[in-house]
Protein backbone atom coordinates (compact mmCIF):
# COMPACT_ATOMS: atom_id res chain seq x y z
CA UNK A 1 0.00 0.00 0.00
CA UNK A 2 1.29 3.44 -0.44
CA UNK A 3 1.50 5.77 2.24
CA UNK A 4 1.79 9.70 2.49
CA UNK A 5 3.39 11.54 5.58
CA UNK A 6 2.42 15.38 5.19
CA UNK A 7 5.17 17.76 7.20
CA UNK A 8 8.70 19.14 7.42
CA UNK A 9 9.50 18.65 10.89
CA UNK A 10 10.72 16.16 13.53
CA UNK A 11 7.72 14.49 14.06
CA UNK A 12 7.34 14.03 11.03
CA UNK A 13 10.65 12.25 10.18
CA UNK A 14 9.29 10.29 13.65
CA UNK A 15 6.28 9.03 12.18
CA UNK A 16 7.64 7.75 8.14
CA UNK A 17 10.19 5.71 10.85
CA UNK A 18 7.20 4.22 12.52
CA UNK A 19 5.34 4.18 9.78
CA UNK A 20 7.40 2.58 7.27
CA UNK A 21 7.80 -0.55 9.30
CA UNK A 22 5.23 -2.09 8.56
CA UNK A 23 4.78 -4.69 6.44
CA UNK A 24 1.96 -3.50 4.72
CA UNK A 25 3.81 -0.26 2.93
CA UNK A 26 4.93 -0.78 -0.70
CA UNK A 27 5.87 2.97 -1.19
CA UNK A 28 6.21 6.09 1.59
CA UNK A 29 6.19 9.67 0.48
CA UNK A 30 6.88 12.63 2.53
CA UNK A 31 5.40 15.80 1.65
CA UNK A 32 8.21 17.98 1.55
CA UNK A 33 10.16 16.45 4.85
CA UNK A 34 13.95 16.70 5.45
CA UNK A 35 17.04 15.65 4.90
CA UNK A 36 15.93 12.27 7.64
CA UNK A 37 12.84 11.57 6.10
CA UNK A 38 13.89 11.37 2.72
CA UNK A 39 16.75 8.67 3.71
CA UNK A 40 13.50 6.36 3.87
CA UNK A 41 10.74 7.85 1.99
CA UNK A 42 9.79 9.31 -1.44
CA UNK A 43 10.21 13.40 -1.37
CA UNK A 44 7.31 15.25 -2.69
CA UNK A 45 7.86 18.78 -3.67
CA UNK A 46 4.03 20.29 -2.20
CA UNK A 47 3.96 22.18 0.25
CA UNK A 48 2.40 21.16 3.49
CA UNK A 49 -0.13 23.74 3.49
CA UNK A 50 -1.11 23.59 -0.55
CA UNK A 51 -3.75 20.65 0.02
CA UNK A 52 -5.29 20.72 -3.10
CA UNK A 53 -2.04 19.84 -4.62
CA UNK A 54 -1.65 17.63 -2.12
CA UNK A 55 -4.49 15.98 -2.91
CA UNK A 56 -4.41 16.06 -6.91
CA UNK A 57 -1.01 14.18 -5.97
CA UNK A 58 -2.61 11.68 -3.65
CA UNK A 59 -5.29 10.99 -6.35
CA UNK A 60 -2.88 10.45 -9.49
CA UNK A 61 -0.37 8.27 -7.34
CA UNK A 62 -2.83 6.47 -5.86
CA UNK A 63 -2.12 6.95 -2.09
CA UNK A 64 -4.07 4.55 0.19
CA UNK A 65 -3.59 6.52 3.39
CA UNK A 66 -2.07 9.76 4.53
CA UNK A 67 -1.06 10.84 7.97
CA UNK A 68 -0.85 14.41 8.98
CA UNK A 69 2.19 15.79 10.81
CA UNK A 70 1.22 19.44 11.43
CA UNK A 71 -1.33 21.96 12.18
CA UNK A 72 -1.53 24.07 9.16
CA UNK A 73 -2.63 21.94 6.67
CA UNK A 74 -5.63 20.46 9.07
CA UNK A 75 -6.74 23.79 9.67
CA UNK A 76 -6.68 24.90 5.84
CA UNK A 77 -9.07 21.83 5.34
CA UNK A 78 -6.68 18.97 3.81
CA UNK A 79 -9.13 16.64 5.07
CA UNK A 80 -11.97 18.10 3.38
CA UNK A 81 -9.69 18.15 -0.12
CA UNK A 82 -9.11 14.56 0.58
CA UNK A 83 -12.62 12.71 1.61
CA UNK A 84 -13.98 15.36 -1.44
CA UNK A 85 -11.18 12.71 -3.68
CA UNK A 86 -12.81 9.59 -1.48
CA UNK A 87 -9.25 9.44 -0.18
CA UNK A 88 -8.20 8.10 3.58
CA UNK A 89 -6.52 10.63 5.37
CA UNK A 90 -5.98 10.58 9.61
CA UNK A 91 -6.41 14.28 10.86
CA UNK A 92 -9.39 16.32 11.79
CA UNK A 93 -11.65 17.95 8.99
CA UNK A 94 -11.26 22.16 8.85
CA UNK A 95 -14.60 22.34 10.99
CA UNK A 96 -13.06 20.11 14.01
CA UNK A 97 -9.81 21.81 13.90
CA UNK A 98 -10.98 24.44 14.98
CA UNK A 99 -10.34 23.27 18.26
CA UNK A 100 -6.83 24.30 17.34
CA UNK A 101 -6.94 26.67 15.05
CA UNK A 102 -9.27 29.44 17.57
CA UNK A 103 -8.65 29.68 21.03
CA UNK A 104 -11.63 31.71 21.80
CA UNK A 105 -13.13 28.67 19.99
CA UNK A 106 -11.71 26.41 22.41
CA UNK A 107 -12.39 27.65 25.26
CA UNK A 108 -15.69 28.51 25.00
CA UNK A 109 -16.46 25.13 23.67
CA UNK A 110 -14.55 23.86 27.15
CA UNK A 111 -16.56 26.35 28.93
CA UNK A 112 -20.01 24.67 27.39
CA UNK A 113 -19.19 21.08 27.99
CA UNK A 114 -17.62 21.97 31.68
CA UNK A 115 -13.97 20.69 30.25
CA UNK A 116 -11.75 22.13 33.31
CA UNK A 117 -9.44 24.54 32.14
CA UNK A 118 -8.02 28.23 33.41
CA UNK A 119 -10.98 31.33 33.51
CA UNK A 120 -11.17 33.41 30.56
CA UNK A 121 -12.53 36.44 28.24
CA UNK A 122 -12.08 37.30 24.97
CA UNK A 123 -11.49 40.36 23.36
CA UNK A 124 -12.34 41.84 19.89
CA UNK A 125 -11.70 45.38 21.17
CA UNK A 126 -8.11 46.38 22.46
CA UNK A 127 -9.59 48.91 25.04
CA UNK A 128 -11.72 46.63 26.79
CA UNK A 129 -9.16 44.31 27.00
CA UNK A 130 -6.63 46.61 28.73
CA UNK A 131 -9.24 47.65 30.78
CA UNK A 132 -9.61 43.99 31.96
CA UNK A 133 -5.71 43.74 32.13
CA UNK A 134 -5.68 46.36 34.33
CA UNK A 135 -9.31 45.44 37.05
CA UNK A 136 -7.51 41.26 36.98
CA UNK A 137 -4.15 42.31 37.98
CA UNK A 138 -0.89 40.31 37.00
CA UNK A 139 0.20 37.19 36.50
CA UNK A 140 -1.99 36.68 33.45
CA UNK A 141 -1.77 35.44 30.21
CA UNK A 142 -2.46 36.83 26.87
CA UNK A 143 -2.73 34.81 23.91
CA UNK A 144 -3.37 35.20 20.18
CA UNK A 145 -6.53 33.69 18.56
CA UNK A 146 -5.18 32.18 15.68
CA UNK A 147 -2.81 29.96 14.96
CA UNK A 148 1.46 31.62 15.70
CA UNK A 149 3.45 28.64 15.57
CA UNK A 150 3.55 28.54 19.60
CA UNK A 151 4.06 31.41 20.05
CA UNK A 152 1.32 33.23 20.92
CA UNK A 153 0.78 32.56 24.16
CA UNK A 154 2.68 35.24 26.96
CA UNK A 155 2.41 34.35 30.61
CA UNK A 156 2.88 38.02 31.97
CA UNK A 157 4.52 38.51 35.53
CA UNK A 158 3.47 42.02 35.91
CA UNK A 159 0.80 44.31 34.69
CA UNK A 160 2.91 46.52 31.65
CA UNK A 161 4.54 43.44 30.71
CA UNK A 162 0.31 42.31 29.55
CA UNK A 163 -0.05 45.44 28.11
CA UNK A 164 3.06 45.42 25.85
CA UNK A 165 1.72 41.74 24.53
CA UNK A 166 -1.62 43.06 24.14
CA UNK A 167 -0.05 45.49 21.90
CA UNK A 168 2.02 43.42 20.26
CA UNK A 169 -0.35 41.33 19.38
CA UNK A 170 -3.50 43.54 18.79
CA UNK A 171 -2.05 46.56 17.62
CA UNK A 172 1.45 45.94 15.99
CA UNK A 173 -0.13 42.26 14.55
CA UNK A 174 2.90 40.61 15.41
CA UNK A 175 1.05 37.33 14.03
CA UNK A 176 -0.92 39.28 11.69
CA UNK A 177 -4.82 38.41 11.54
CA UNK A 178 -4.38 35.99 14.37
CA UNK A 179 -4.43 38.45 16.45
CA UNK A 180 -7.45 40.76 15.71
CA UNK A 181 -9.28 38.28 19.03
CA UNK A 182 -7.13 38.18 22.08
CA UNK A 183 -7.70 35.60 25.17
CA UNK A 184 -7.15 36.77 28.59
CA UNK A 185 -6.67 34.14 30.81
CA UNK A 186 -5.79 32.80 34.90
CA UNK A 187 -2.50 32.13 35.29
CA UNK A 188 -2.41 28.46 36.15
CA UNK A 189 0.72 27.14 38.66
CA UNK A 190 1.34 23.60 38.12
CA UNK A 191 3.27 21.25 36.39
CA UNK A 192 2.87 20.61 32.16
CA UNK A 193 2.15 17.43 30.55
CA UNK A 194 0.87 16.12 26.92
CA UNK A 195 -2.12 13.76 27.01
CA UNK A 196 -2.33 12.39 23.44
CA UNK A 197 -4.99 10.53 22.02
CA UNK A 198 -6.42 9.13 18.64
CA UNK A 199 -9.76 9.84 17.84
CA UNK A 200 -12.73 8.49 16.14
CA UNK A 201 -15.91 9.96 16.45
CA UNK A 202 -16.68 8.46 20.31
CA UNK A 203 -14.12 6.12 20.71
CA UNK A 204 -10.71 6.72 21.67
CA UNK A 205 -7.22 5.02 21.98
CA UNK A 206 -4.62 7.01 24.73
CA UNK A 207 -1.16 7.03 23.03
CA UNK A 208 1.67 6.94 26.01
CA UNK A 209 1.58 9.88 28.00
CA UNK A 210 4.93 12.76 27.64
CA UNK A 211 6.12 15.97 28.86
CA UNK A 212 7.76 18.72 26.93
CA UNK A 213 10.18 21.54 27.51
CA UNK A 214 8.80 24.73 26.11
CA UNK A 215 10.91 27.41 27.30
CA UNK A 216 14.34 27.97 25.46
CA UNK A 217 16.48 27.79 28.47
CA UNK A 218 17.06 25.32 31.40
CA UNK A 219 15.18 25.77 34.40
CA UNK A 220 12.54 26.54 31.98
CA UNK A 221 13.81 30.21 31.92
CA UNK A 222 13.54 32.06 28.18
CA UNK A 223 11.16 32.59 25.75
CA UNK A 224 8.48 30.10 24.90
CA UNK A 225 9.64 27.67 21.36
CA UNK A 226 8.09 25.09 19.84
CA UNK A 227 9.60 22.61 22.12
CA UNK A 228 13.10 21.73 23.48
CA UNK A 229 12.92 18.12 24.42
CA UNK A 230 10.76 15.58 25.90
CA UNK A 231 10.04 12.14 27.33
CA UNK A 232 7.79 9.39 28.01
CA UNK A 233 6.19 8.43 29.95
CA UNK A 234 5.25 11.60 32.46
CA UNK A 235 5.15 10.14 35.84
CA UNK A 236 3.15 13.78 36.59
CA UNK A 237 0.03 12.21 35.21
CA UNK A 238 -0.17 9.09 37.80
CA UNK A 239 -3.16 6.47 37.02
CA UNK A 240 -5.32 8.41 39.04
CA UNK A 241 -4.57 11.95 37.42
CA UNK A 242 -5.12 9.56 33.96
CA UNK A 243 -8.47 8.66 35.14
CA UNK A 244 -9.70 12.38 35.73
CA UNK A 245 -7.85 13.18 32.54
CA UNK A 246 -9.75 10.34 30.35
CA UNK A 247 -13.85 11.28 32.41
CA UNK A 248 -13.36 15.02 32.66
CA UNK A 249 -11.33 16.00 29.33
CA UNK A 250 -11.37 13.54 26.86
CA UNK A 251 -14.56 12.01 27.07
CA UNK A 252 -16.71 15.14 28.22
CA UNK A 253 -14.92 17.12 24.69
CA UNK A 254 -15.74 14.14 22.67
CA UNK A 255 -19.04 14.10 23.92
CA UNK A 256 -19.32 18.15 23.24
CA UNK A 257 -18.28 17.53 19.73
CA UNK A 258 -20.77 15.16 18.89
CA UNK A 259 -23.38 17.31 20.86
CA UNK A 260 -22.22 20.11 18.27
CA UNK A 261 -22.31 17.57 15.12
CA UNK A 262 -18.37 17.89 14.26
CA UNK A 263 -16.86 14.75 13.44
CA UNK A 264 -13.28 14.17 15.09
CA UNK A 265 -11.01 11.71 13.75
CA UNK A 266 -7.03 12.24 13.86
CA UNK A 267 -5.14 12.51 17.01
CA UNK A 268 -6.43 15.08 20.05
CA UNK A 269 -3.47 16.58 22.14
CA UNK A 270 -4.66 18.23 25.25
CA UNK A 271 -1.31 20.40 26.56
CA UNK A 272 -2.04 20.30 30.34
CA UNK A 273 -1.66 21.94 33.40
CA UNK A 274 -1.80 19.42 36.37
CA UNK A 275 -2.88 21.39 39.59
CA UNK A 276 -3.59 21.15 43.19
CA UNK A 277 -6.86 20.72 41.68
CA UNK A 278 -6.55 18.10 39.33
CA UNK A 279 -5.53 18.57 35.56
CA UNK A 280 -6.85 21.54 33.51
CA UNK A 281 -6.42 22.20 30.03
CA UNK A 282 -3.98 25.13 28.65
CA UNK A 283 -4.59 23.88 24.49
CA UNK A 284 -5.95 21.66 22.68
CA UNK A 285 -4.21 20.49 19.48
CA UNK A 286 -4.87 18.33 16.56
CA UNK A 287 -2.41 16.67 16.38
CA UNK A 288 0.72 14.69 17.39
CA UNK A 289 3.38 16.90 19.34
CA UNK A 290 6.34 18.14 18.30
CA UNK A 291 9.03 16.87 19.90
CA UNK A 292 6.15 15.05 21.85
CA UNK A 293 5.46 12.54 18.91
CA UNK A 294 9.64 11.32 18.51
CA UNK A 295 10.01 9.61 22.16
CA UNK A 296 6.20 8.62 21.81
CA UNK A 297 6.14 6.67 18.91
CA UNK A 298 9.27 4.72 19.87
CA UNK A 299 7.26 3.17 22.55
CA UNK A 300 4.73 2.16 20.32
CA UNK A 301 5.19 -1.46 19.56
CA UNK A 302 4.16 -3.39 16.58
CA UNK A 303 2.14 -2.63 12.76
CA UNK A 304 1.37 0.97 13.66
CA UNK A 305 0.25 1.66 10.19
CA UNK A 306 -2.39 -1.39 10.64
CA UNK A 307 -3.45 0.33 14.32
CA UNK A 308 -3.89 3.78 12.30
CA UNK A 309 -5.73 2.38 9.56
CA UNK A 310 -8.19 -0.10 11.74
CA UNK A 311 -9.09 2.67 14.00
CA UNK A 312 -9.94 5.24 11.24
CA UNK A 313 -12.16 2.13 9.89
CA UNK A 314 -14.15 2.06 13.23
CA UNK A 315 -12.70 -1.70 14.06
CA UNK A 316 -11.43 -1.68 18.07
CA UNK A 317 -7.26 -1.30 18.54
CA UNK A 318 -5.23 -1.51 21.38
CA UNK A 319 -1.64 -0.92 21.33
CA UNK A 320 0.81 -2.87 22.63
CA UNK A 321 3.04 -0.11 24.46
CA UNK A 322 7.00 -0.43 25.10
CA UNK A 323 7.58 -0.52 29.10
CA UNK A 324 10.96 1.52 28.52
CA UNK A 325 11.61 5.23 28.86
CA UNK A 326 12.40 7.32 25.90
CA UNK A 327 13.59 10.83 25.94
CA UNK A 328 14.45 13.05 22.95
CA UNK A 329 16.68 16.63 23.60
CA UNK A 330 16.07 19.34 20.61
CA UNK A 331 19.46 20.56 19.05
CA UNK A 332 18.03 24.04 17.89
CA UNK A 333 20.11 26.91 15.68
CA UNK A 334 21.64 30.19 17.35
CA UNK A 335 18.73 32.78 17.24
CA UNK A 336 15.85 30.32 17.79
CA UNK A 337 12.88 30.99 18.06
CA UNK A 338 13.39 34.77 16.95
CA UNK A 339 15.36 34.19 13.82
CA UNK A 340 17.24 31.22 13.62
CA UNK A 341 20.27 30.77 11.49
CA UNK A 342 20.10 28.26 8.79
CA UNK A 343 22.52 26.98 6.19
CA UNK A 344 25.02 25.33 8.54
CA UNK A 345 27.04 21.90 8.08
CA UNK A 346 26.05 19.34 10.60
CA UNK A 347 28.82 16.57 11.41
CA UNK A 348 29.12 13.54 13.66
CA UNK A 349 25.46 12.35 12.80
CA UNK A 350 26.45 8.85 11.70
CA UNK A 351 28.29 8.56 14.86
CA UNK A 352 25.32 9.38 17.09
CA UNK A 353 23.15 7.21 14.96
CA UNK A 354 25.65 4.33 15.45
CA UNK A 355 25.05 4.10 19.12
CA UNK A 356 23.06 1.60 20.30
CA UNK A 357 19.22 2.87 21.10
CA UNK A 358 19.31 6.04 19.86
CA UNK A 359 17.56 7.39 16.93
CA UNK A 360 18.29 10.72 15.48
CA UNK A 361 15.22 11.98 13.71
CA UNK A 362 15.83 15.22 11.80
CA UNK A 363 13.66 18.61 11.68
CA UNK A 364 15.06 21.77 10.14
CA UNK A 365 18.09 19.63 7.73
CA UNK A 366 18.11 19.47 3.81
CA UNK A 367 21.03 18.58 1.38
CA UNK A 368 23.82 20.69 -0.09
CA UNK A 369 26.17 19.11 -2.33
CA UNK A 370 25.80 15.61 -0.48
CA UNK A 371 26.05 17.25 3.19
CA UNK A 372 23.24 17.61 5.60
CA UNK A 373 23.05 21.26 6.57
CA UNK A 374 20.65 23.16 9.21
CA UNK A 375 17.40 24.62 7.71
CA UNK A 376 15.54 25.93 10.61
CA UNK A 377 15.09 26.53 14.37
CA UNK A 378 14.84 23.32 15.73
CA UNK A 379 17.10 20.76 13.60
CA UNK A 380 17.66 17.42 15.09
CA UNK A 381 15.56 15.77 17.76
CA UNK A 382 18.44 13.01 19.15
CA UNK A 383 16.24 10.37 21.27
CA UNK A 384 17.52 7.36 23.21
CA UNK A 385 15.57 4.08 24.81
CA UNK A 386 16.69 3.09 28.24
CA UNK A 387 15.46 0.55 30.98
CA UNK A 388 14.90 3.83 33.14
CA UNK A 389 14.80 7.75 32.51
CA UNK A 390 18.33 7.70 33.68
CA UNK A 391 19.70 5.52 31.15
CA UNK A 392 17.56 6.63 28.63
CA UNK A 393 18.68 10.52 29.60
CA UNK A 394 22.25 9.46 29.27
CA UNK A 395 22.69 7.64 26.23
CA UNK A 396 20.47 11.01 24.45
CA UNK A 397 22.83 13.40 25.78
CA UNK A 398 26.17 10.60 25.02
CA UNK A 399 24.37 10.80 21.52
CA UNK A 400 24.31 14.49 21.59
CA UNK A 401 28.29 15.42 22.12
CA UNK A 402 28.74 13.63 19.10
CA UNK A 403 27.01 16.08 17.24
CA UNK A 404 28.28 19.42 15.97
CA UNK A 405 27.38 22.57 14.11
CA UNK A 406 28.21 26.20 14.23
CA UNK A 407 25.62 28.24 16.61
CA UNK A 408 24.30 24.71 18.37
CA UNK A 409 22.01 25.03 21.39
CA UNK A 410 20.00 22.70 23.40
CA UNK A 411 18.55 22.58 26.88
CA UNK A 412 20.72 20.47 29.39
CA UNK A 413 18.01 19.54 31.88
CA UNK A 414 15.59 17.79 29.33
CA UNK A 415 13.67 15.25 31.72
CA UNK A 416 14.86 16.46 35.35
CA UNK A 417 11.12 17.29 36.58
CA UNK A 418 10.34 13.84 36.18
CA UNK A 419 12.85 12.42 38.54
CA UNK A 420 11.21 14.22 42.08
CA UNK A 421 8.08 11.58 41.14
CA UNK A 422 10.28 8.71 40.91
CA UNK A 423 11.58 6.80 43.55
CA UNK A 424 15.12 7.49 44.35
CA UNK A 425 17.19 4.31 44.28
P1 LIG B 1 -0.42 27.56 24.73
O1 LIG B 1 0.08 27.94 23.37
O2 LIG B 1 -1.78 28.03 25.02
O3 LIG B 1 -0.22 26.10 25.05
O4 LIG B 1 0.59 28.24 25.76
C1 LIG B 1 1.99 28.07 25.64
C2 LIG B 1 2.60 27.91 27.01
O5 LIG B 1 2.30 29.02 27.84
C3 LIG B 1 2.06 26.71 27.77
O6 LIG B 1 2.70 25.54 27.43
C4 LIG B 1 2.34 27.14 29.20
O7 LIG B 1 3.70 26.94 29.53
C5 LIG B 1 2.08 28.61 29.18
N1 LIG B 1 0.68 28.89 29.55
C6 LIG B 1 -0.36 29.00 28.72
N2 LIG B 1 -1.51 29.26 29.38
C7 LIG B 1 -1.18 29.31 30.69
C8 LIG B 1 -1.93 29.54 31.90
N3 LIG B 1 -3.23 29.80 31.88
N4 LIG B 1 -1.26 29.50 33.07
C9 LIG B 1 0.07 29.26 33.11
N5 LIG B 1 0.82 29.04 32.01
C10 LIG B 1 0.22 29.06 30.80
N1 LIG C 1 5.20 20.49 21.66
C1 LIG C 1 4.07 21.29 21.63
C2 LIG C 1 3.27 21.21 20.42
O1 LIG C 1 3.49 20.37 19.56
O2 LIG C 1 2.35 21.98 20.29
Amino acid sequence: MKVLVVGNGGREHAIVWKLSQSPLVSKIFVAKGNAGAWKISHKVDIDPTDVEALAEFALREGIDFTVVGPEAPLVAGIEDAFRKRGLKLFGPSKEASQLEGSKAFAKNFMKKYSVPTAEYRTFEDYDQAVKFVKEKGSPIVVKADGLAGGKGAVVCQSVEEALSALKKIMKDKVFGEAGSKVVIEEFLEGEEASYIVMVNGEKYVPLPTSQDHKRLLDGDRGPNTGGMGAYSPAPVITPEVEERIKEEIVERTLKGLKEEGIYFRGFLYAGLMITSEGPKVLEFNVRLGDPEAQPLLMRIKGDFLKALIDFYEGREVSLEIDERWTLGVVLASRGYPEKPEKGKVIEGLEEAESLKDVIVFHAGTTLRDGKVITNGGRVLSVCAWGRDLKEAKQKAYDAVSRIRFEGMIYRKDIGDKAFKHLPTS
